[in-house]
């Protein structure tokens, strides 16, 4: 785990997020409602977005991380649970969440399909479950350069992965897909779910 990563993560995204990320990200959250579930908070830049939450339950496995997250913590305008866990192995009861979110995670948790796993048990049947997430892209040159990409890419950005066909292991986890929006050309996905009825 590269130690630069957790201080530079604000830094290296701002031009992004000015230009459009906090848009969409408001336009997710305000979507979150009920007790909420946050995966891999990273350093709280959602916490102050929430709007409809009654609470939110940030887990995110990466202590500096945790660190950078607090002072983010203590200003939301709903109350923020922070947890050092990881997304394979919550450490909540079945059907706990109204609502849960994952923004920029789903290209570095390293077993994404047993996140998305776990997700769906700790959430309510007909949960929303949100997702904002870079992912392969589906023009071939461009899916191409990310795989060329790829190997550098995760040792420069802490293990997150650039050809990761995150909606298709959305719809094979047994997640309702309700909506799917694309940003620059399909590199960027916001994917809105249902949780399902708990009979798969
Ligand atoms: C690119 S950052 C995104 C942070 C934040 N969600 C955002 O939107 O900016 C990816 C985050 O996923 C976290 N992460 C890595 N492995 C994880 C896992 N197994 N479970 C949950 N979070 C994980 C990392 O520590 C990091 O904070």
């Amino acid at each position: 785990m590269s130690s630069l990563f957790p201080s530079l993560y604000d830094l290296a995204m701002q031009p992004l997020e000015k230009r459009k990320f906090r848009k969409i990200r408001s336009e997710i959250l305000s979507m979150a409602d009920g007790r909420v579930l946050e995966v891999g908070a990273g350093t709280g830049i959602n916490f102050p977005l929430y709007k409809n939450a009654d609470r939110v339950d940030a887990i995110e496995p990466n202590q500096a991380m945790i660190e950078k997250s607090i002072s983010r913590k203590n200003s939301a305008a709903v109350p923020i649970h922070i947890h050092r866990q990881s997304a394979e192995d919550l450490e909540f009861a079945d059907k706990t969440f109204d609502s849960a979110v994952a923004t920029l995670v789903f290209c570095t948790i390293p077993n994404p399909d047993k996140a998305l796993a776990e997700i769906k048990r700790v959430c309510k049947p007909k949960a929303k479950i949100l997702f904002f997430e870079h992912v392969k892209m589906e023009q071939p040159a461009l899916a191409l350069a990310q795989e060329a990409l790829n190997p550098i890419w995760k040792r420069i950005c802490d293990g997150c992965h650039l050809n990761r066909d995150t909606l298709l292991a959305i719809q094979e986890s047994g997640m309702k897909v309700t909506n799917v929006t694309s940003y620059y050309k399909g590199l960027f996905l916001v994917i809105e779910c249902e949780n399902n009825d708990g009979s798969r």
